[in-house]
Order: structure tokens, then sequence, then C-alpha cells
């Protein structure tokens, strides 16, 4: 079974990428199932309900998100009804939406889990302490587990990976939206990257614009933050799985011109 995953998909640029993209990777890699991290598709800052039903259109299965996923007020009513837009499984109980879910695709159920890491970060639920709680339960319904590590330190990224090394098919970072070379399958069957990577703008600072974000570093005052215009690229990862154990077999690095 091939998956692909999708690192934080940032402003127009990002979106367009996708839509160019996804489609043509989805032949390509014979994908069977595709997940996009969204939560800056909106100018950087969060996701509307047209952007996510875009980005289902354009092949995505499941989104996930993190920090940003409050950003526009109006996705809270979205996501209460549409479980296929995760949030972080580790903000508190009473949080709208849910933190992971599982689809039927073909004769197979993959479950996708969407955490974040809490250093340097909001102050949510122990994330591994909440993987605990979730990764038995889902794994009654299917082998294969995907994990979205939202996370701002690297070290929390590359713990997750180990934690849950043997007991999920994949866990990928996302947030960073720099792409790491550290992709791997771990002993255990667990592909697993610090980083996807960004879907969005190749030549601002981490998707915004790079003269706003120089003139923020030399003068530290507050600035609006807008999308670097220029190319743009797609970045992830193709995972493969053996459908019956969800182990992995192998995870290969995508970085795509749009
Ligand atoms: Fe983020």
């Amino acid at each position: 079974m091939n998956i692909l995953m999708v690192g934080d998909v940032y402003g127009e640029p990002g979106r367009q990428a996708v839509a160019k993209l996804v489609p043509r990777l989805r032949q390509e890699h014979a994908i069977d199932f595709c997940v996009v991290n969204i939560e800056n598709a909106a100018a950087g800052f969060g996701v509307t309900a047209p952007i996510a039903k875009q980005a289902f259109e354009s092949g995505a299965d499941v989104l996930t998100s993190g920090n940003h996923i409050w950003d526009k007020r109006e996705i809270v009513e979205y996501i209460t009804k549409e479980n296929l837009l995760l949030r972080p499984a580790n903000f508190p109980a009473g949080t709208p939406g849910v933190g992971h879910v599982t689809v039927k695709t073909g004769p197979h159920k993959i479950a996708v889990l969407n955490l974040m890491g809490r250093v340097f970060m909001l102050p949510l639920d122990c994330p591994f302490r909440k993987a605990d709680e979730i990764i038995p339960e889902i794994s009654k319904e299917t082998p294969i587990v995907l994990v979205d590590m939202h996370c701002e330190a690297t070290s929390e990224s590359i713990a997750m990976g180990w934690y849950l090394d043997g007991r999920v098919s994949a866990v990928v970072g996302t947030h960073r939206h720099v792409q790491t070379a550290d992709e791997r399958v771990l002993p255990g069957g667990t592909a697993y990257i610090t980083d996807l990577g960004l879907t969005g703008p190749t030549d601002g600072v981490i998707g915004v614009d790079r003269d706003q974000i120089i003139q923020r570093f030399l003068n530290q005052m507050p600035i609006r933050f807008e999308t670097a215009k220029g190319p743009a690229a797609l970045q992830g990862a193709v995972i493969v799985v053996e459908p019956e154990t969800g182990r992995a077999t192998s995870i290969r690095r995508l970085r795509v011109p749009a």
C-alpha cells in the first residue's frame, strides 16, 4: 500500500501546488491514500471550509493541522461536522473536532492520528500519553496507523518516532517548514521523518515574504506577514506499508517543483 504524506500547505502557492501535483503524484506512485497538513493554507494562518474542500477534491483523503487550526474562526463549525479534517488529539478534552479518524480505502482501513508537541508550543496535554491512550483503540480496527507529529523541537519529533516504533506504520513531523534528510524505517517497522517540509513558496522564509522577515529581524518591530511570491514546490514523503501487518517497508522523501 502506497501512502503520500504532504507537508504543511502554505497560502495560495501551496494550494495550487496541491491542486496540480497531488493528482499527478497519485498516478505516478500508485498512491492508495493521501494525507495533507493544511493548517497554513489560508495565507499562512489556518484553513477555511472552501480550502479544505478543494484539498479533498485534489486527492487528499485526510487533512491534518496543528497550532494554526483555529486562526480562521469559521473553521470551528466545519471541523465539528467534518471529521476528515483533524486537529491535534492532545488539545484539552471538550475542544471541537477530532484528533484521529479511521477511513476505509478499498479492502483496508487506515487510521490517521494528529498530535502536537509542547516544546516552544501551546501547553497541550502530553502527546506521548495521548498516543498511548488512542493507539490501542484504533489498532483494534486496523494495523495501518499514520501519525502527524506537529512539532517545533526536532527532539520531540524524534522521541515520538522511537516511542511509537513498532506500534504505528509512520510518524512524520510537520510545522517547521524545512524538510529534514533523516527519513528511515525504524527497526520496529515504523517509517519516520522529522519534518516533511513545506508545500508552498520556495523563495520566502518558511512561506513568508523574505523582505518582511528580514525587516523583522533587523528592527524587531511587528509586521503583517504576507505569503512569499515566486516559485513553489510540494514536499512530503511516499511511504510503502504492508497492509496485513501495518509495517512500513520504505519511506522516500519528495520535493517536486510546482
Ligand atoms: Fe504549525
